[in-house]
């Protein structure tokens, strides 16, 4: 069997390292960059070990192409592009169209289509096949079906294997052909009764996630307000054995899900005549969190930051990840270069971001913490500035939320 696996970023290289341990894969993906490096045994996904890489690469057991007929004898083919927002932060389902056109015009059997690319409901059955069809001028009839990916990149606790998986086709041999390819490598498999259901619940999970985001930063405001310890009113809160689940503040929410999938639902939502007010506030809630930091910072230093120099700690969206998708990191700087500081940001695990290079971890009035890497030493980040925010509530003996 060989499997073909559209997209090598986090969650296609992620599935390929997973599937080429029964299936011959071909990772196929449009930058050449990525594809040169994976064939040189070079991964630039975390979880993805290059030694497995290369082992397999040896092995005949993976390949990264920009040649879409390298996909044309494939059995099954999996879809892992990006799904992000247009600019006026509506679904873009075009790097979907165009894998479909690259399914479409380039593989002439019937063969197994799978959707891991996150979406609103109904993108398998009125997007996906249509779309394949089109490009396909009706002439093969593919079985689809949709299993949204729940990969959360350097992890090390769940993976492919422990993290029960949905999936559903939009026929029974869909899903029963799913079911074959992904035992091979994950343990609990959950079949839902539609494709819908699937693609809706991928949704749902970062839109709770989403919300109790937005509601601890919300709680924050609050508790700072009163006079009191978030933290230990959370910790407190946290020693109800049943119904409360414990969420920290931060400075927003970042990475290609949280900020975007939320937004997916509320669309579809909203097409569909039902509300999504709880959502879109809870997305503008996150978004604000970066403004009242700043806030905060300059109401600590005097009430201003002009020409103050500021150097946000950590730009990645999460700890120990070189993300910086939709990273609050960028809200953060935008709103202390408004109030004239001059910001520099420290993060070696990115290295480089927007033309600018990581700065050295020192020698600054003020440090505004946004992600803590495990990497970061508490010492010399506590000595970096006379003043040291920090939004993660990690570093001890910091102003905080
Ligand atoms: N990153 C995560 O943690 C995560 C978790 C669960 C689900 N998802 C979802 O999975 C999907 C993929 O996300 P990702 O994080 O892997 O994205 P990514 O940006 O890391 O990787 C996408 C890759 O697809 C390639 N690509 C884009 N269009 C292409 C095309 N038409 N043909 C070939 N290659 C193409 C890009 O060059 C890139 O290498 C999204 O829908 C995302 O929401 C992501």
């Amino acid at each position: 069997m060989k499997v073909g696996i559209i997209g090598q970023g986090y969650v296609g290289l992620t599935i390929a390292s997973f599937a080429a341990k029964s299936f011959e894969v071909v990772g196929f993906d449009k930058n050449q960059k990525v594809v040169n490096q994976l064939n040189s045994g070079i991964s630039h996904i975390e979880g993805v070990e290059s030694a497995d890489l290369q082992k397999w690469i040896v092995n005949s057991r993976y390949r990264a192409s920009t040649s879409a007929t390298d996909l044309s004898d494939a059995d099954i083919v999996v879809i892992a592009v990006p799904t992000p927002l247009t600019n006026n932060r509506k679904p873009d389902l075009s790097f979907i169209d165009t894998a479909c056109r690259t399914i479409g015009e380039n593989i002439h059997k019937p063969i197994l289509v799978i959707n891991e690319s996150t979406s609103f409901p109904g993108t398998l059955r009125s997007f996906i096949k249509p779309s394949i069809e089109k490009y396909s001028l009706g002439q093969v009839e593919h079985l689809y079906a949709s299993s949204p990916e729940r990969v959360d990149p350097g992890r090390t606790d769940f993976n492919q294997s422990n993290t029960p998986r949905l999936y559903s086709g939009l026929t029974s041999e869909a899903s029963s052909k799913t079911k074959d390819f992904y035992s091979k490598f994950c343990d609990n498999l959950v079949e839902v009764s539609t494709p819908e259901v699937a693609e809706a619940a991928k949704l749902f999970e970062n839109t709770f996630r989403q919300v109790n985001i937005a509601l601890v930063n919300e709680f924050a405001q609050i508790t700072h307000a009163l006079g009191i310890s978030v933290y230990e009113t959370l910790d407190a809160a946290n020693t109800k054995p049943y119904g409360f689940m414990k969420f920290t503040p931060s400075a927003g929410v970042g990475g290609h899900c949280i900020p975007v999938d939320p937004t997916y639902l509320a669309a579809v939502a909203e097409e569909h005549g039902a509300p999504a007010t709880f959502i879109r506030r809870a997305n503008e809630v996150n978004l604000e969190m970066s403004e009242y930091i700043v806030r905060r910072v300059a109401e600590d230093n005097g009430g201003s930051l002009q020409g103050k120099n500021v150097l946000v700690v950590g730009v990645a969206y999460k700890p120990n990840v070189a993300d910086v998708r939709e990273t609050a990191a960028e809200l953060v700087i935008q709103h202390l270069r408004s109030q004239g500081a001059v910001v520099s940001w420290h993060d070696d695990v990115v290295g480089n971001w927007k033309g600018e290079d990581s700065a050295p971890l020192n020698g600054a009035d003020i440090a505004v913490v946004v992600t803590k890497h495990d990497s970061v030493d508490e010492k010399k980040l506590l000595a970096s500035a006379p003043y040291v925010f920090d939004t993660t509530g990690k570093v001890k003996g910091a102003k905080g939320l």
